[in-house]
């Protein structure tokens, strides 16, 4: 029998080539660059499969030019980029990896957390420039995360594992997402619900942990911004659409909040200009599962389960 002949649109850790070359005629995209959906369809041609990226716009055009194409694997637990409908439809298997990259991800909305909170990009650029003359009583004072109310938008694995970083810092914790969890669950972890406007008002450092739908995008906006206090934060490690980025421009220039941490962005890899300009802002390029581990076991779902969409086997993921 003929192997399926599969498409890699990036080159991906070893561990996920070696399974997927297993079973699999296997096409990598050896460049490493993100490819535009013309080169997406034309090397998409004659393949059964693709393992694919949050980057790569799976939607119903390429889906519709791609007579093969039986299974779509995302590199990512999000799963925006595809069009799921337009999948089903066509009878193709998409999947997208849960579960392995949430420490990963929660560990990185922490680490913007903190370094928002301290000024640590800023600390470091001041030193940088040679700017270190004396150690100073109102040098670079940032703010206490101890103690504080951390308020979590979207609850998912992601938002929960957040939750359970924040031990150690005392702080109150509340949730916001579509549907409310049981008291008993609320107790076990600590956190209590509360609706968006009261979560914003109430809260000195706000993370995004949601996916980006229908009914996140823009979630954040001027209004809600406005009802954010002066002092708090805004952390985003879900998805850039989630908060309107021209109006947090404003809000950051305009001191309505003291300041943002972003890994993602509305437009990526372009981000709003305003943005690179102002020092309140910490900036990563969306590497919220890039530590080793996470990207690794990454590969290894994503190719284990395009390999069982393709052959007949039992897939851990399937997206709907
Ligand atoms: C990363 O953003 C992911 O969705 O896996």
């Amino acid at each position: 029998m003929n192997k399926p002949k599969v498409y890699v649109s990036r080159v991906i850790p070893e561990a996920g080539m070696t399974i997927l070359e297993e079973s699999c005629d296997v096409t990598v995209n050896e460049k490493d660059e993100q490819l535009s959906k013309a080169e997406l369809i034309k090397n998409l041609q004659d393949k059964d499969g693709a393992l694919v990226m949050l980057s790569d716009k799976i939607d119903r055009e390429l889906i519709e030019s791609c007579p093969n194409l039986k299974a779509v694997s995302n590199l990512a637990v999000g799963y925006n980029n595809i069009d799921v409908e337009a999948a089903k439809e066509a009878d193709i298997i998409a999947t997208n990896v849960p579960e392995v990259l949430t420490e990963a991800t929660a560990e990185l909305t922490w680490a913007l957390l903190m370094a928002i909170a301290r000024r640590i990009v800023e600390a470091d650029k001041f030193l940088r420039a040679g700017k270190f003359n004396s150690w100073g009583p109102k040098l670079l004072m940032g703010n206490d995360i101890y103690g504080k109310n951390l308020g979590i938008i979207g609850f998912g694995d992601i938002g929960q594992a957040v939750a359970r970083k924040a031990a150690g810092f005392d702080m109150e914790i509340a949730y916001n997402k579509r549907n409310k969890l049981s008291i008993a669950t609320e107790k076990r972890l600590g956190v209590k619900y509360k609706n968006l406007p009261q979560l914003l008002a109430e809260s000195d450092f706000i993370t995004i942990n949601a996916p980006l739908n229908s009914e996140t995008y823009h979630m954040i906006g001027t209004e809600e911004l406005e009802i954010m206090k002066e002092t708090a934060y805004i952390i985003n490690t879900g998805r850039g659409p989630i908060i309107d980025e021209k109006a947090l421009v404003e809000a950051l220039k305009e001191g309505v909040i003291a300041g943002a941490a972003l890994d993602v962005f509305e437009n990526e890899p372009e981000v709003e200009p305003g943005l690179l300009e102002l020092d309140n802002v910490v900036l990563t390029p969306h590497i919220g599962s890039a530590s080793r581990e996470a990207r690794y076991e990454l590969a290894e779902k994503a190719a284990s389960d395009l390999v069982a969409a393709l052959t007949g086997g039992e897939v851990e993921n399937p997206v709907t």
